[in-house]
């Protein structure tokens, strides 16, 4: 089952840049932008992307951290890597790691923040609570995870597609995103505070523990 959606997103990492730039409304990478601004991130600070998917956040996270400290991106597809390695130049400081989520090769208390950008629900089962439980031990303390996600849609169309990409998860997990998010959260963190973004349909969840 792993082996067919690592195999599923090698398929979507060729067109998936295209795709996202097609059916985004933040044309202005806002969403990027605000994301890599709510970490807090200074100069020479450490911060991993989970789900990095073609690296794309990775290049804004520089941004805060100035080009010192480490900005890595995880994700289990080697298509979706490549395609980010692609953009990035050569001897740059961005490093892109292959790992699921479950099991990240990192050291405890290591980051001064982890993100996760339109990915979290999509990882299935028992995954989505291996990941959390990861994050809380590679972060340090008082450091924030920030997931950043499509809220529930407006239109009536959109929010049907929204439940198909939670249901893909399992029943299970997405009756428990949709009515019990920040419990979920809570069991990791202490800490959640949910956030709206600029455009109005996504939103950030910032968990401290
Ligand atoms: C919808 S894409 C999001 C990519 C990127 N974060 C963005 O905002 O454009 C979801 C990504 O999650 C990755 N992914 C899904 N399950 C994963 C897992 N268990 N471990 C690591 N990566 C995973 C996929 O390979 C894919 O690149």
């Amino acid at each position: 089952m792993k082996r067919f959606r690592q195999r599923y997103y090698d398929f979507f990492s060729h067109i998936y840049d295209r795709f996202v730039a097609l059916h985004s409304a933040d044309r202005g990478a806002r969403l990027r932008y605000f994301l890599a601004d709510k970490t807090g991130l200074c100069r020479g600070d450490k911060v991993l992307d989970i789900c990095t998917g073609t690296g794309t956040l990775l290049h804004y996270l520089r941004e805060k951290v100035q080009g010192e400290g480490l900005v890595a991106g995880a994700d289990f597809s080697i298509g979706m890597l490549r395609a980010g390695k692609s953009k990035i130049p050569d001897h740059d400081t961005i490093f892109l790691v292959m790992a699921d989520v479950a099991c990240l090769p990192f050291r405890d208390v290591v980051f001064d923040a982890v993100t996760c950008s339109h990915a979290f629900y999509e990882l299935k089962g028992e995954t989505q609570n291996r990941c959390l439980q990861e994050i809380g031990r590679i972060l340090k303390s008082g450091r924030p995870f920030l997931m950043m996600e499509h809220d529930v849609p407006k239109s009536f169309l959109v929010r049907m597609l929204f439940y198909l990409r939670l249901v893909s998860m399992g029943p299970h997990k997405a009756r428990e995103i949709v009515r019990h998010e920040r419990e979920l959260l809570l069991r990791y963190f202490r800490s959640v505070e949910k956030i709206p973004t600029p455009t109005g349909r996504s939103k950030v969840m910032i968990c401290k523990g």
